[in-house]
């Protein structure tokens, strides 16, 4: 694909894939690399800018990890960001020492003053607040550099060496607590690396279409669609460049919310592929029936899907591609570096030990989530399934606590679409980032009309989140609540009770099983 491309090198930070983020929402290709990455393999990749990453090292300590000098004397411009800012300075002769006093050493947001002369900060205001994460200190700078950033307690918190295209700050501009900092990224990439500009959705999709036409040629590729974004845009993409050569099954566990599995459905509709609708609610209740224990739920859940998806699969025969949504977080989480914190994800060496296939395909590996929606936009998938919120593999099974009957199942999707509706209407689906209601097995007395009722309470659950491990309970308007729960009560038999879940994450978790 013909676009300019920028290296992000991991030394393990936590906001390495924050920063990679930035350079694309610039408009700028870019890859995370592992800072063991040789260098003959960077250079292969014909960058126009490299950005060193934060890490939990010092540079002085003895296994820190290091980069090969020569990065310095190829003539790409680098960007050190915290840890990265302090290797470079530490590669080039600088010293980098452990801040000898709290003064020196800096957390949190500190107000930094900046050389607007410097390209970094060009066209910027001289004075801001950053935010700095580091406890070693740059006693000495190295030859050529000068310093273009202090802040009271620092006077290096940013270098420069103009002539060579060396940059280093000791903060963190990735993140929305510095003020300016995308712009001087987007500085460092347009200013100093001389960037096009030539990343965007439009021209992706373009090159993703040719790409994917050539590699399959006239084979025949498979696809599980589950109906959550990254499946969808990865079919939504399929179905553009190959058609009919694509077949999605769709597993319907009847486990969806309200209308989601026709919504899906018709959703594809505008593409000429073949789409199989697997139909496999009464075999999923079946197996379900009486199980309580909500990890028992998902392990029946889980095998029963590779099941269904296993006999349809066969149905078709021999197939050479297996296609998977998997997306660029996953990439990196999943091998590079050395990140702290590395998992490996289901859709990586997930499903295919079952189906008989050739090869895999994975058409948005490079792309990250917001990248994603962006595509399916432009694919012209609805709203509604690029904006979806992540919505548990098990479905509605682990939000009716306890035991499943299809009566509870149906009383539950009227009462979430109720919620989901309202919390829309009211527009407060901008501010929550998962919402949903979930089926008590509590029961409790009311009085409706003159009757008095025995029915279950129905627990509302919202919370806000960047990254769905820690979770904040969503401050919905009483108001918003109030219309919740009454529309509830009154066109939804089976309720008599709402309750709204105040617990955030820790101690709780987000699903209530
Ligand atoms: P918890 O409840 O662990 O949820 O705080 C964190 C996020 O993961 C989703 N979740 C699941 N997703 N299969 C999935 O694919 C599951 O079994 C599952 N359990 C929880 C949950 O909806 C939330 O977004």
């Amino acid at each position: 694909m013909s676009h300019q491309t920028v290296i992000v090198l991991d030394f393990g930070g936590q906001y390495n894939q924050l920063i990679a983020r930035r350079v694309r929402e610039c408009g700028v290709y870019c890859e995370v690399k592992p800072y063991t990455t040789p260098l003959e393999e960077l250079k292969a990749m014909n960058p126009i800018g490299i950005i060193f990453t934060g890490g939990p090292n010092s540079v002085y300590e003895k296994n820190a990890p290091h980069v090969d000098p020569a990065i310095f004397t190829w003539g790409v411009p680098v960007l050190g960001i915290c840890y990265g800012c302090q290797l470079m300075a530490h590669t080039l002769g600088g010293q980098v020492t452990a801040a000898q006093d709290d003064s020196a050493r800096e957390y949190g947001k500190t107000v930094t003053y900046y050389d607007p002369s410097c390209r970094l900060f060009q066209n910027l205001p001289s004075c801001g607040v950053s935010w700095m994460s580091h406890g070693d200190y740059m006693a000495k700078v190295p030859e050529g550099f000068a310093l273009v950033a202090h802040s009271d307690a620092c006077p290096n918190v940013a270098i420069a060496d103009e002539a060579r295209g060396f940059y280093g700050v000791q903060y963190h501009p990735e993140v929305n607590h510095t003020e300016n900092g995308i712009r001087m990224i987007r500085n460092f990439l347009y200013e100093v690396c001389g960037a096009a500009g030539d990343w965007s959705m439009g021209d992706y999709l373009r090159n993703a279409v040719t790409a994917i036409r050539e590699r399959v040629g006239d084979g025949k590729v498979l696809l599980a669609l589950s109906g959550g974004v990254d499946s969808s845009v990865c079919a939504a993409l399929l179905a553009e460049a190959i058609g009919k050569q694509l077949t999605c099954v769709f597993v319907d566990h009847g486990l969806m919310r309200k209308d989601e599995g026709d919504e899906v459905e018709a959703a594809f509709a505008k593409w000429d592929l073949n789409f199989i609708r697997v139909d496999a609610e009464t075999r999923f209740l079946l197996k379900l029936a009486g199980v309580s224990e909500p990890e028992h739920k998902r392990k029946i859940i889980g095998e029963e899907f590779i099941r269904v998806f296993e006999e349809e699969a066969k149905k078709i025969g021999r197939v050479d591609f297996l296609a998977q949504g998997t997306i660029y977080p996953d990439v990196i989480e999943s091998g590079a570096g050395d990140a702290a914190v590395i998992k490996s994800h289901h859709n990586v060496g997930g499903l295919p030990d079952y189906v008989d296939f050739k090869e895999i395909i994975e058409p948005l590996r490079l792309l990250f989530k917001d990248e994603v929606r962006q595509l399916g936009r432009e694919l012209g998938l609805p709203e509604y399934l690029v904006m979806r919120q992540p919505f548990p593999g098990p479905g509605l099974a682990i939000r009716v606590i306890g035991d499943l009957t299809k009566e509870k199942l149906d009383t539950l999707r009227e009462a979430d679409a109720i919620y989901r509706q309202e919390i829309a209407a009211a527009g407060e689906d901008q501010n929550i980032n998962q919402y949903f209601a979930v089926l008590t097995n509590t029961r409790s007395v009311g009085v409706m009309g003159d009757g008095r009722t025995y029915d279950y309470t129905l627990a509302l659950r919202a919370v806000t989140t960047s990254d769905f491990m820690t979770a904040d309970w969503a401050r919905i308007p009483y108001e918003v609540l109030d219309k919740i729960s009454t529309r509830i009560v009154n066109e939804v038999s089976g309720i008599n009770r709402i309750v709204y879940d105040i617990t955030s994450k820790p101690p709780a978790t987000i699903e209530w099983e």
